[in-house]
């Protein structure tokens, strides 16, 4: 798909849309069911005080109560934050990679690493772009490779900042995918990327597994971008 269809227009304006109703989610969550069961607990509190004389037992019981109102605020405000799309900008690349790879370990029976170098200079406005590639390449390799191990790591590369989202599963040949016109989730890497003028690159190899690989500038002192050649986009496939 040419990342400047109408097509990927339409497509992005339908994600954006999902993407405001899960901000309205989360903000809900956050704002008022975590407010809610934090109310219950200074009620919890006040009860305490006003027992606690007669009823001995009560500063007990009530503790009890208030752990599980304290995991059902922790879950609550877990589940806001991983609903909303903004969670890269929010809590910065490397958390929210984390945060990531901790959801989607809990149902994968293989393992999944997170290596993160220390002191990247990111740009700020590409974290949530790179966020959402990852996102995506590790959908895909969780769902589609068979693979026992994903390895994502954000590093230095010689042309920037190098995000990889690798594993070590079936391998696909992209040129077919291609044919039958790529998927959702190609095609987001690919339009994400184009729309940020970064390197996309994906390679897989039959039976050996797949790589997909962003590169992106490095923020120089003063803040600003280091500036790539606008677009360029590179796709591969080693096993057609
Ligand atoms: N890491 C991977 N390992 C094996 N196959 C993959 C991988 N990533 C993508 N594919 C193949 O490419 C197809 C298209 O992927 P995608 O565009 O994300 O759409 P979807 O995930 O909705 O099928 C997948 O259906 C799968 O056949
Ligand atoms: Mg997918």
């Amino acid at each position: 798909m040419a990342p400047n269809s109408s097509l990927a227009r339409i497509l992005v304006s339908v994600l954006n849309s999902r993407e405001a109703e899960w901000e309205k989610l989360s903000r809900v969550l956050h704002d008022e069911v975590g407010q809610v069961l934090s109310a219950v607990g200074l009620q919890l509190d006040v009860l305490r005080l006003d027992f606690e004389n007669r009823v001995p037992e009560i500063a007990s019981r009530t503790a009890e109560i208030q752990a599980i109102l304290e995991e059902a605020i922790t879950r609550v405000r877990d589940l806001s934050l991983d609903l909303s799309p903004g969670i890269a900008e929010r809590i910065g690349l490397q958390a929210s990679l984390e945060r990531l790879v901790t959801r989607h370990g809990r149902s994968f029976p293989g393992t999944i690493c997170v290596r993160y170098e220390e002191n990247l200079q990111i740009p700020a406005e590409l974290t949530g772009t790179l966020y959402k590639i990852a996102e995506q390449a590790l959908e895909n390799a969780i769902m589609h490779a068979r693979c026992t191990s994903i390895n994502v790591s954000v590093r230095s590369a010689p042309g920037g900042i190098l995000l990889e989202v690798v594993d070590n599963g079936v391998g696909f040949s992209l040129s077919e995918t291609r044919a039958q016109g790529l998927g959702l989730g190609l095609a987001l890497m690919e339009y994400y990327s184009s729309l940020r003028g970064l390197q996309l690159e994906i390679s897989s190899t039959n039976g050996t597994g797949t790589s997909v690989q962003v590169v992106c500038p490095q923020r120089t002192r003063r803040g600003k971008r280091v500036e790539m050649g606008r677009g360029k986009l590179q796709l591969k496939a080693t096993a057609e």
